[in-house]
């Protein structure tokens, strides 16, 4: 019998934890597959509380999270970090996943001692290289050194067959949607204190993230000041905003949105509870990628807080409306959705773009294929 492929996959913060997670459950339970996880843990907190609700005990932990750290502190910390780790266990593959700065790090150390990498959620592209700031050109990077590609979506293989990355390549649609149907339950009694307390049966309630890098400072405050008025404008409409730790961020949120009587500023929660409140809410207002997948599966419209988005499936299956980050346009996106009635309707049943809930599966059978492939090669 052949020796088992040895699969690391290496990610470091939250959102790529939640899509991994489903993977790595899969990928344990495959006969032929060695699963090992590495964490960098470029986040801490948030990586953590994913790692609990998996049960994912990872075989290595770079323990790099800083207060302060910079784009070049986390990569040189994920650089070095790999290098003894991958000497270490020698793996046949590394998985990375997206566009942060673990995921490009982390392909780069696997490149330069020739391990093959897989790129899972590959092929995203706003076609702006600043905008978002530096996950498009970390998605450039990590797709010229990956031999595997696993797109979520056809129009995302096309992007990478139009840089000429061709071999490789397969559609699988996205692991959120696997995770998801883990997670949300009709029944569902939130874990967070603060949530169980919120009165989430009255008004309509919207959702609230943000935290991308390109809009800190005074985009951050523009956006909050539209979200307000809406808030303001509608005595049925609660707002609650779980807020990123970045410190660039509390301090925004606080100082715009805080001591409003329907305003929630709240921690971070864990995925199990944010799953279940987007189900349960009227909308989502976000600059996060993952909620611009996991609305639309909940089938919740969704107000993008970005001037671009490589997610443009969601908008044109019409789940989104690309709102900007001047106030006003925030302000009057949100008002659409809250007034036209026959507009909130379509899009809240739209079908999602990214696949029933199997890519886990898919991407698991693909690594065995490209085994056997490898070896019948050498
Ligand atoms: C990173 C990713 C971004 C992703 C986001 C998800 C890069 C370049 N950016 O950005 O693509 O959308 O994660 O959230 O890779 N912090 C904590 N505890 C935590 C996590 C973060 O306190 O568990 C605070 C720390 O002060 C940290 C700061 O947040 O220094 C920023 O974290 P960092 O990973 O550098 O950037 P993000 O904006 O989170
Ligand atoms: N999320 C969470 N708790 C929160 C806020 C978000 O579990 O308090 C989840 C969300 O459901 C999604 C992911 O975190 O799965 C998105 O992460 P984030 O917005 O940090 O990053 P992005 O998707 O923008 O890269």
């Amino acid at each position: 019998m052949d020796a088992p492929v040895t699969v690391l996959s290496v990610f470091g913060t939250r959102p790529e934890a939640i899509k991994m997670a489903p993977l790595v459950k899969r990928l344990e339970q495959t006969p032929g597959i060695r699963s090992l996880v590495c964490v960098t843990a470029q986040h801490r907190q948030m990586l953590d509380s994913v790692l609990a609700r998996f049960a994912i005990h990872p075989d290595y932990d770079l323990d790099l999270m800083r207060q302060g750290q910079t784009l070049t502190t986390i990569t040189v910390g994920v650089l070095e970090g790999m290098e003894k780790v991958l000497t270490d266990c020698t793996p046949d593959l590394v998985l990375v996943h997206g566009d942060t700065s673990t995921s490009t790090a982390a392909a780069l150390a696997a490149f330069y001692q020739q391990i093959p990498v897989g790129h899972v959620e590959a092929g995203l592209r706003s076609f702006d290289r600043y905008s978002p700031f530096p996950e498009e050109m970390n998605r450039l990077l990590t797709s010229r050194m990956a031999e595997l590609h696993f797109a979520p979506t056809v129009r995302a293989r096309d992007n990478l067959l139009r840089e000429g990355i061709c071999q490789g390549v397969h559609v699988v649609g996205n692991t959120v949607i696997d995770a998801l149907q883990q997670m949300v339950h009709e029944s569902y009694r939130f874990h967070s204190g603060e949530l169980a307390t919120l009165p989430l049966s009255q008004g309509r309630w919207i959702v609230m993230t943000a935290h991308r890098r390109e809009n800190l400072g005074e985009h951050l405050q523009a956006i909050c000041r539209g979200v307000l008025r809406l808030v303001e404008a509608h005595p049925d409409v609660h707002l609650v905003y779980p807020v990123h730790p970045n410190p660039a961020v509390r301090a925004v949120a606080e100082a715009v949105l805080g001591g409003h009587e329907r305003v929630h500023l709240i921690a971070p929660v864990e995925v199990e509870d944010m799953h279940n409140l987007i189900k349960r809410c009227y909308m989502v207002m976000t600059d996060s990628g993952g909620l611009q997948e996991e609305a639309p599966a909940l089938g919740k419209p969704i107000v993008v807080l970005r001037t671009e988005t490589e997610r443009p499936e969601v908008v044109e299956a019409g789940m989104a409306l690309l709102a900007g980050v001047q106030e006003d346009d925030v302000a009057s996106a949100g008002e659409r959705l809250l007034t036209d009635a026959a507009l909130y309707h379509r899009m809240a049943h739209a079908i999602n773009p990214y696949g029933d809930g199997h890519s886990s599966e898919q991407i698991a059978q693909i690594i065995l294929e490209w085994s056997r492939a490898r070896r019948d090669m050498a």
